[in-house]
C-alpha cells in the first residue's frame, strides 16, 4: 500500500468514529426504544463471527419497565449474597466499581442498580457446552453495541446479567437447562456524557 494511502485509510472515518464515541452509559431518558432500532441491533449481534459459524447466541429482550426492575431486584440480591460470602474488601471493591463512583448515589435513588432504568435489556445465551460461546457472545455485544452508537442509541454491557441465572425469576426467560446466560447489554437513548477512560497504551510488543 502506497503511504498516501495508509494515511487516508487510517484518517479517522464513520466507523473509527463510532468506535472511539462509544462510552458505557449509565444514564438513561425516559424513552422506549422503537423495535425496528432493536431488530437493527440484534440483526448486527448476528453478523460478529463465531467459532465455526455455529451462531450459536439467543437474544431474549426486555422492554416492560416493571419486567426490568424486578429482575435487576432480584440480581441486587443474588450479587448481594456472594459479596457477603467473599468478605468487606471484596463487597467495597465490587460495589464502587459497579457503581462507577461517580454515578453511585444517582444509581442508588433509582432503584435499578443493574440495569440504571434503561428500557431495553437483552440477556444473551447459548449452550452451556459452547466453549468458545463467551468469546462469541463477546464479539456479538459488541456489533450491537457499536451498532446502536450509529443509529442513535447508547448501550452498557452487564456483567452482573448473568446472575439472573441463579434467581427465581430465570424461569421467566424460558431459556432450556442446555442453555445459560453469559451475558447482557442495555440499550436506550443516554442522558449523560461521561469522559472517555484513559487507555493503556503500554501494551504493544512486536516481536522479530
Ligand atoms: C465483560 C464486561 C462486563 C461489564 N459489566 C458491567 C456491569 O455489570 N455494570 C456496569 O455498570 N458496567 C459494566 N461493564 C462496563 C465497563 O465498566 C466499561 O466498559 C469500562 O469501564 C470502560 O468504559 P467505556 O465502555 O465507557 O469505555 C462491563 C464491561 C465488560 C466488557
Amino acid at each position: 500500500m502506497k503511504n498516501e494511502t495508509i494515511s487516508e485509510s487510517i484518517k479517522i472515518n464513520d466507523t473509527l468514529k463510532i468506535i472511539y464515541d462509544r462510552r458505557a452509559i449509565r444514564k438513561y431518558k425516559d424513552k422506549p426504544v422503537e423495535i425496528e432500532l432493536i431488530e437493527r441491533i440484534i440483526d448486527a449481534g448476528r453478523m460478529a463471527p463465531s467459532a465455526m459459524n455455529r451462531q450459536s447466541w439467543k437474544f431474549h429482550v426486555l422492554t416492560n419497565t416493571e419486567t426490568i426492575k424486578a429482575f435487576s431486584k432480584e440480581i441486587v440480591s443474588i450479587a448481594a449474597k456472594k459479596f457477603i460470602k467473599t468478605g468487606l474488601r471484596q463487597i467495597i471493591k465490587s460495589i464502587t466499581s459497579m457503581f462507577h463512583f461517580s454515578a453511585a448515589f444517582d444509581v442508588l435513588k433509582s432503584g435499578d442498580p443493574v440495569f440504571y432504568c434503561a428500557p431495553v435489556v437483552i440477556f444473551i445465551s447459548a449452550p452451556v457446552d459452547n466453549e468458545w460461546a463467551e468469546l462469541d457472545i463477546g464479539m456479538c455485544s459488541q456489533n450491537m453495541m457499536l451498532a446502536a452508537k450509529s443509529i442513535g442509541l447508547d448501550s452498557c454491557p452487564i456483567g452482573f446479567g448473568k446472575f439472573i441465572q441463579q434467581t427465581k425469576i430465570f424461569s421467566r426467560l424460558k431459556i432450556p437447562e442446555t442453555e445459560q446466560v453469559y451475558f447482557s447489554i442495555i440499550l436506550g437513548y443516554g442522558d449523560e456524557n461521561p469522559e472517555m477512560h484513559k487507555r493503556i497504551r503500554e501494551n504493544v510488543f512486536y516481536i522479530d
